[in-house]
């Protein structure tokens, strides 16, 4: 199965330092349709694409555009999400270090739909590359007019900032993120208001990944309909994968929404080296769930990650051969959202020192069956209860542990055997 590139098509080609190559690729070309549209069409467009976010949620885009785009008060933003902290994914920098003006691209046509005026690019602070390549693009971008005031010779005002993080994981959360643009700690805040109602500095604003921003000039120039006959009925278009772990050929792939994981590791990943087996696959990211091999005919669609308690996260596909050990990775999951926590809630401030107890235990093959009670409870109260997205979305890889693996966890049992 061939990847079917539409946001990396040029990448490879075009010279992420040159407007002037990206301009003479036809980047901005799209900007320019759109700035003779209404905003109200532009919209539609992309209510007809079926946009889902690409950032973990699956949101309909159209819907966070319109009720940005509906507020009276101003000024409006635009955020564009680039804090891609989580382990296992990395597409975000690849679009950001190999075609940053088709980024740039798709957030000058969400800010003109939603009359925002003021934008952020909120990076990673460890993408130092990333961080010199969209200062270097936006520098660009001002100089050929296409930031600044009447851009293209329309009536459209607009100019964004980088802002960079601190090594937070958190705070590529949205309200974290809201919080740290405006100068605080980044923790999140209860919701509502949402940030298209009450964003930056209290302000209508519109926040997305990366990716998203980057499927507008398409949508653009295909028109809604036709992008959205690109994937599944359900979710459309393309999809980036960050593929790693035991695989031949690990990088960043890009598919149709509805194809399987299976063919994403096989046909472009090359399988695993060696003659080793898959053991285990884990979704999405470190948050998300880890599947047996036996089921990696899955489809790469928001319903079916779904099923799963989880979402597609922003598409991370880890792969792990018979020669890793389950509670080895457990551990290593539950030590960084221990270490990440804000703090703010109690269920996931507290519950991640007693996962990683519990965890410990089986990980040393002393685990007994009231631990592991107490490990399954408090897996879901925390799914549950937690305040925001990083202590709901933490334990999915020890509840799907427990669902497809649980003979290991017997097996881990003091009176099971107990070695490691
Ligand atoms: C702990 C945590 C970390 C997150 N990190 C990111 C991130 O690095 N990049 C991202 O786009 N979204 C991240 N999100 C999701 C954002 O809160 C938000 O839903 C997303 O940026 C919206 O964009 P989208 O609709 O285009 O997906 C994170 C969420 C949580 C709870
Ligand atoms: S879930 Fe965790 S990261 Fe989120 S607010 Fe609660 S303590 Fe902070």
């Amino acid at each position: 199965m061939p990847e079917q590139k539409m946001l990396t098509k040029r990448i490879g080609d075009i010279n992420p330092l040159s407007i002037k190559d990206a301009l003479e690729k036809g980047t901005y070309k799209q900007l320019e349709k759109a700035l003779k549209m209404n905003r109200i069409d532009l919209i539609d467009e992309v209510e007809k694409a079926n946009l889902r976010g690409r950032g973990g949620a699956g949101f309909p885009m159209h819907i966070k555009m319109m009720s940005t785009a509906k507020q009276e008060s101003t000024p409006k933003y635009v955020v564009c999400n680039a804090d891609e902290g989580e382990p296992g994914n990395f597409k975000d920098r690849y679009l950001m270090e190999n075609d940053p003006h088709i980024i740039l691209e798709g957030i000058l046509i969400a800010a003109y739909a939603t009359g925002a005026s003021k934008g952020y690019f909120y990076i990673r602070g460890e993408y130092n590359q990333a961080i010199s390549i969209m200062k270097w693009a936006i520098e660009e971008a001002k100089e050929n007019g296409l930031l600044g005031t009447g851009i293209q010779g329309s009536d459209f005002d607009f100019d964004i900032e980088i802002r960079t993080g601190a090594g937070s994981y958190v705070v590529g959360e949205e309200f974290a993120m809201i919080e740290s643009i405006e100068g605080k700690s980044g923790r999140t805040r209860v919701k509502p208001p949402f940030p298209t109602d009450e964003g930056v500095f209290g302000k209508p604003t519109l926040l997305n990944n990366v990716e998203t921003y980057c499927n507008l000039p398409f949508i653009v120039d295909m028109g809604g309909e036709n992008y959205s006959k690109i994937g599944t009925k359900t979710s459309t278009g393309t999809k980036l994968i960050s593929l790693s772990g035991n695989v031949t050929n690990p990088g960043v792939y890009e598919v149709p929404f509805g194809t399987t994981v299976r063919e994403v590791i096989e046909d472009l990943g090359g399988g695993v080296p060696n003659e080793h087996k898959i053991k285990m696959v884990q979704l999405g990211g470190a948050c998300g769930p880890i599947i047996p091999e036996f089921m990696l005919d899955l489809q790469i669609d928001f319903e079916r990650f779904e099923e799963f308690e989880s979402k597609t996260g922003a598409g991370a596909i880890i792969v792990m051969d018979e020669r890793q050990d389950l509670f080895e990775v457990l551990m290593r999951i539950v030590k960084f959202f221990q270490h990440e926590s804000c703090g703010r809630c109690t269920p996931c401030r507290e519950g991640h020192v007693h996962l990683e107890k519990l965890v410990h235990s089986f990980f040393k093959g002393d685990g007994n069956p009231n631990e592991l009670y107490s490990l399954e409870s408090l897996a879901r109260v925390m799914h549950h209860s937690s305040l925001c997205g990083l202590g709901q979305s933490s334990p999915i890889s020890i509840i799907s542990s427990l669902s497809y693996f649980r003979d290991a966890f017997h097996d881990r049992m003091a009176f099971g055997g107990g070695e490691k």
